[in-house]
């Protein structure tokens, strides 16, 4: 028996939330396509269709949106806890820390959507304060008023957002709360299948999310969207990496072997904001250029855009740091962790796979020359 190395090609579990088509780059929402979401949703309305399976009348809608404002304020405990964390603990391992301190509060098995609703008020909220109180800003109390995207905007900055800024940053957000079996949602359905409550599984999937080969902040995209501003060619900075073998940062996906349906969507969206920023219109050049090299040096390898590259381009756009990038992802996805969550809570059965033991023989072990 071969172990099958990072359990490519196993299916894990079967789920209702999110179907991930790498073939055809198609990425559903409980059977709806991503673009489709896109023009429907509100990042609330969202996170309720894919916590619920339907979309909210507008009752429902406004029960969650006060749900989710009513979680947003951080308890003195939890402020306490972050002011004592050391100054250099990067804002993942805060996330993963404060998160966790949340089980004080009744999480108990099985987890709840109020659970999950209330986590994913919290997030944005530990963000802000960590990010403001570190720089010496006094923190900014949430504002009941706004929408879950224009809230995190205020919080972390303390004045209004743009409208451009806040619709931005939302579609990233709405296009990230979920992407099927990935490593972290993994690893919060393994904790849950033990019966552990959700913060625990948070916590799980926040470690998971931390590593620089899943959460890996697409500040790759920026230090290359620098570099071909500084040089003010951006034919001649791609020609150079990709004759010296370089991988330009925000193309091509290990799932995806055609257009990564959510840099198509989110191109699309910021395609009505591009005229007015030249940042956007950087990144639109440079993916025009760069997708006709790619074919000139990678003959018939289909390279395209992925996520990544426009996150940096709507990041940059609306000038967020690279610290928060990672961070800002766990917001929008802990909607997805925690709706696998309650999915594996109604049909659980602990993870618990074979391992092929591939040590020393009985005959020899311990044995010495
Ligand atoms: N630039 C130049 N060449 C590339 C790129 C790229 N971005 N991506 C793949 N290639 C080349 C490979 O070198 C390979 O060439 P070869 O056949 O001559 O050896 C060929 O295209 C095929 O590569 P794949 O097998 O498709 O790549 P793989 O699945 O191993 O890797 C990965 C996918 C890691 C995303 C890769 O495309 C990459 O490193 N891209 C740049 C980093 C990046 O943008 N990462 C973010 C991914 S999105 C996300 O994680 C949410």
């Amino acid at each position: 028996m071969n172990a099958a190395k990072g359990l490519k090609g196993v299916v894990a579990v079967e789920t209702s939330i999110s179907s991930v088509d790498g073939k055809n780059g198609i990425l559903l929402y409980r059977g709806l396509e991503i673009s489709e979401v896109m023009k429907i949703a509100s990042f609330e309305k969202a996170a309720y269709f894919l916590w619920y399976g339907k979309w909210p009348d507008d009752h429902e809608f406004c029960t969650l949106k006060n749900e989710l404002s009513e979680h947003r304020m951080l308890s003195s405990e939890m402020k306490k806890l972050i002011d004592g964390l050391p100054k250099n603990m990067d804002m993942m391992s805060v996330l993963r820390t404060a998160v966790s301190s949340e089980g004080t509060v009744d999480y108990s098995w099985k987890p709840t959507i109020g659970q999950a609703i209330r986590l994913t008020a919290q997030v944005p909220s530990i963000i802000a304060y960590r990010k403001r109180t570190l720089e010496g800003n006094a923190p900014v109390s949430p504002d009941p008023d706004l929408s879950h995207v224009e809230n995190y905007l205020y919080m972390l900055y303390g004045s209004l957002p743009l409208k451009a800024h806040a619709d931005a940053l939302e579609a990233y957000m709405i296009l990230t709360l979920e992407h099927g079996m990935n490593a972290s949602t993994f690893a919060a359905r393994v904790t849950a299948s033990t019966e552990s409550d959700l913060v625990s599984a948070a916590t799980s999937a926040i470690g998971t999310m931390k590593g620089p080969l899943h959460g890996g902040a697409p500040s790759g995209v920026i230090d290359l969207l620098n570099e071909i501003s500084e040089a003010n060619d951006i034919e001649k900075v791609l020609r150079h990496k990709l004759t010296s073998g370089e991988k330009l940062m925000g193309f091509g996906h290990r799932v995806y072997k055609t257009h990564d349906p959510r840099a198509l969507a989110l191109k699309e969206r910021l395609l009505q904001t591009a005229g007015e920023d030249p940042w956007l219109d950087l990144a639109l050049e440079t993916e025009r250029m760069a997708v006709e090299l790619l074919k000139e040096y990678k003959p018939g390898r289909s390279l395209y855009t992925n996520v990544e590259f426009y996150a940096a381009a709507i990041m940059k756009a609306i000038q967020m740091e690279p610290d928060l990038f990672t961070p800002t992802f766990t917001a929008s996805r802990m909607v997805g962790w925690s709706a696998h969550v309650l999915e594996q809570a109604e049909d659980n059965t602990i993870f618990r796979p074979e391992s092929v033991y591939v040590g020393p023989d009985r005959s020899v072990a311990g044995k010495t020359n």
